[in-house]
């Protein structure tokens, strides 16, 4: 018995690095797997039916099942005829991995437009599109059966839009805007027994090679940023291994595994009259406990 057996689950980005990984892990568990991947270059230009169509073989010379789709996410159209081709080939849906992603870093004051909306398309709206079909389809399904689907989504967020990576406006917008959502859609989908959470991974993939690549030499940390790695922790939380588990961010790779936090009140100020310039300044030392506020620690250090 495979820890996904009878489970049909789509992987957005999954002809390549970590979402290949994934498509791979949940065929291996015995899932029927929608490997999409639009297969365009890492800034997201040109699209290629190789990719998808590669994984595809590889998990059926293994003896999985699995088919190809070269949607792109980042439309209502592609995140409706996703979902709507698991239905149609294999019979319903139960995971969504929301996985897909380009980068085109730029510091701020030379950003273009381009750069700035295909980034934000590719990842927010290409995380929501299929999040939106897949929860209407468990919507109706769970109206119609009166009971709870036990589904999942797990979304792919980025030390980068937790933390805050210098030239990475566009990307670092869009995955912190993914951490939210993923509260807002495990609030929303609870009641129909959908889980949502979301991970923020760390791993050696075309996106991150020029950036890691240099700097990790030896055979252990090579290991370490194995993008099977992040595909343990996709796998947990989309398992009733994690039952109980909605609405968090795993952060995965590197050797770690953590539980990160989103915003949160750290100290206050409190006035029973209108608060005042004057006030708030008068309490400064309250807010920030007397240390030198500065910059929120970028945790991961990479050198750009
Ligand atoms: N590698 C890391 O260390 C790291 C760190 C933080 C976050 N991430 C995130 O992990 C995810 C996977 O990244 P990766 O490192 O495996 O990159 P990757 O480039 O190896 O794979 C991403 C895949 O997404 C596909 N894709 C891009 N736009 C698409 C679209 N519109 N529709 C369908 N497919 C599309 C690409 O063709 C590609 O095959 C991304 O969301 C990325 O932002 C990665």
């Amino acid at each position: 018995m495979g820890l996904f057996d009878g489970k049909v689950v789509i992987v957005t980005g999954a002809g390549r690095g970590i979402g290949r990984e994934e498509a791979l892990m949940f065929a291996r568990g015995g899932a029927s797997v929608i490997v999409n991947d639009l297969g365009g270059a890492r800034t997201g230009e040109g699209s290629d039916v190789g990719p998808a169509q590669q994984v595809v073989e590889e998990i059926m010379a293994e003896g999985g099942k699995a088919q190809a789709n070269t949607d792109d996410i980042a439309t209502w159209v592609g995140g409706e005829q996703i979902v709507a081709q698991a239905v149609e080939t294999f019979g319903g849906l139960d995971i969504l991995i929301n996985n897909a992603g380009i980068l085109r870093d730029k510091m701020s004051f030379n950003m273009t437009e381009e750069e700035w909306d295909s980034v934000i398309a590719v990842h927010l709206k290409g995380h929501f599109a299929p999040a939106r079909f897949a929860a209407a389809y468990w919507r109706q399904k769970s109206k119609d059966s009166g009971e709870s689907v036990n589904a999942k989504i797990v979304n792919t967020s980025s030390e980068s839009g937790l933390y805050g990576n210098a030239g990475q406006a566009n990307y670092a917008a869009a995955k912190a805007g993914i951490a939210s959502m993923t509260i807002v859609l495990a609030r929303e989908l609870e009641r129909f027994g959908v889980r949502v959470n979301a991970i923020a991974p760390v791993a050696l993939t075309r996106l991150t090679e020029d950036l890691m690549g240099g700097v990790v030499d030896d055979t252990a940390a090579k290991a370490s940023l194995d993008p099977a790695n992040v595909a343990a922790a996709v796998g947990w939380l989309a398992s009733d291994l994690s039952d109980g588990v909605n609405g968090q961010v795993v952060k995965i790779g590197g050797g770690v595994c953590q539980i990160v936090e989103g915003w949160r009140p750290v100290s206050e100020l409190k006035s029973d009259v209108p608060f005042t310039i004057e006030s708030i300044a008068a309490g400064r030392e309250t807010l920030f406990k007397a240390s030198d506020p500065g910059i929120p620690p970028f945790l991961l250090q990479i050198e750009r």
